[in-house]
């Protein structure tokens, strides 16, 4: 445990002494509590800041896949061997809602939006409600992990409490909590929170199975005799959950991953696109890309890397098991970070003023051997709630759920 000492010499070290500015102030429980924090800092993340993520990439191809019209030929075929791997008990669905929703600008966590106009319906049981189906269909629930962070993870266990899980079996519900990460300014320093807590944030979505182990939760999967795991996001109201057809076109494909994609029209289309690289499964992102990959046509004129993610994927548990303990890489991401300022006052930015640390699911995808991309329909299964209006917003979403037969 660090003495206030270590923690000068370890500031001093990295030119980060001025978070202490206000340490003789605290009280003695909030000192020690600091300086748990300052010793917990990943300091190797810092040399980060600053370098250039997009470094040399390998050489990309197309990825195998199913499309639409493959899948409707296919669609009995796939979900009868879907639907005997839910029966078995072998697939899992993990939800990640430890995000901090800081674009929507909602003070809850964000699945406790109401999405409904004449009635409420809240983005938790949108996503509820599609889990449903499949329930439904399969004769049985299915497991369902909902990962949440310091900062939300009360105030969700609360809402599906208050809604009773929105008539989802309470013993197939379990929660874990995700890992935070510090936050620094745009010139690497560190931003407090408090005068005796550092401002952090949670790590990314890409720690969830580490996060999962942590809180013991593999051993719950085993026991259960789960093999497949669905993840997805918490903003998508439209998606299918433990698809029985996108369960059963992995495994019947043979493959170790599969991940939901929709196809990209536009060359300019700002989504992560799924490839493979040096032969394994990769996802490029679009400011990654150059125009000639981003314009390149296929021989029947589409779009030949046209393969889009929408952040729902499918991962054999053996080879999670496989991979956790392996060093992922650390992303810098721009947010809008609250914090203090130099005299102790309250600052929440209307717009970004520095960097996160997060780990992606995409560096996930990468370490799979193998990976289907699974197509569906743009209309049907992607509705993203990024923003209030305007694109991925809740009023996009709102027509699409309208269309899908919703009431609102
Ligand atoms: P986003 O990239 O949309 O991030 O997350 P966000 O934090 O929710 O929203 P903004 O950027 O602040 O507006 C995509 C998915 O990953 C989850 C989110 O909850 C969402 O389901 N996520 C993101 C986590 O679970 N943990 C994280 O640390 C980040």
């Amino acid at each position: 445990m660090y003495s206030k000492e270590d923690a000068i010499k370890v500031l001093k070290e990295n030119n980060q002494e001025h978070v202490l500015k206000f340490y003789d102030e605290l009280s003695e429980e909030n000192k020690t509590d600091f300086l748990k924090q300052i010793e917990n800092i990943n300091w190797p993340d810092f040399k980060l800041i600053g370098g250039n993520e997009s470094a040399a990439r390998g050489e990309f191809s197309v990825p195998p896949a199913v499309e639409l019209s493959e899948i409707e030929k296919r669609h009995d075929e796939f979900q009868a061997v879907g639907l005997e791997a839910i029966k078995k008990g072998e697939v899992a669905a993990v939800l990640l809602a430890g995000g901090m929703g800081t674009r929507l600008g909602f003070d809850l966590p964000k699945g406790c939006f109401n999405v409904g106009e004449t009635r409420e319906l809240y983005i938790f049981q949108c996503l509820i409600n599609n889990l449903m189906d499949v329930v439904k269909q399969a004769g049985c629930f299915v497991p369902l992990y909902i990962m949440t962070s310091e900062k939300n993870d009360r105030a969700t266990r609360a809402f599906f409490e208050e809604h009773d899980n929105f008539g989802y079996n309470s013993e197939y519900i379990k929660y874990f909590i995700q890992d935070m990460a510090c936050a620094v300014d745009y010139s690497g320093k560190l931003l407090l929170e408090e005068k005796g807590r550092l401002a952090t944030s949670p790590n990314g979505n890409g720690g969830w199975y580490a996060s999962m182990v942590k809180a013991g939760l593999d051993k719950d999967l085993k026991s259960k005799g789960v093999k497949w795991i669905n993840i997805f996001a918490v903003d998508n109201v439209c998606q299918r959950i433990a698809d029985p057809v996108f369960v059963g076109a992995t495994i019947a494909g043979g493959f170790q991953a599969g991940s939901k994609v929709v196809r990209k029209v536009d060359p300019k289309e700002k989504m992560g696109l799924l490839c493979l690289e040096d032969g394994k499964p990769s996802i490029v992102e679009y400011y990654e890309m150059s125009d000639e990959m981003a314009e390149a046509k296929a021989e029947d004129g589409s779009l030949l890397y046209k393969y889009g993610v929408i952040l729902n994927y499918l991962f054999s548990l053996e080879k999670l098991d496989e991979i956790v303990n392996n060093n992922m890489m650390v992303h810098i991401v721009e947010k809008k970070i609250p914090h203090i300022d130099d005299e102790g006052n309250q600052v929440s930015p209307e717009e970004p003023n520095g960097y996160k640390f997060e780990l992606l699911v995409l560096d996930m995808v990468h370490m799979m051997d193998s990976n289907l991309a699974f197509e569906v329909d743009r209309v049907r299964e992607f509705a993203p709630i990024k923003n209030l209006h305007g694109v991925d917003s809740v009023d996009s979403a709102r027509e699409l759920l309208k269309k899908n037969g919703v009431v609102l």
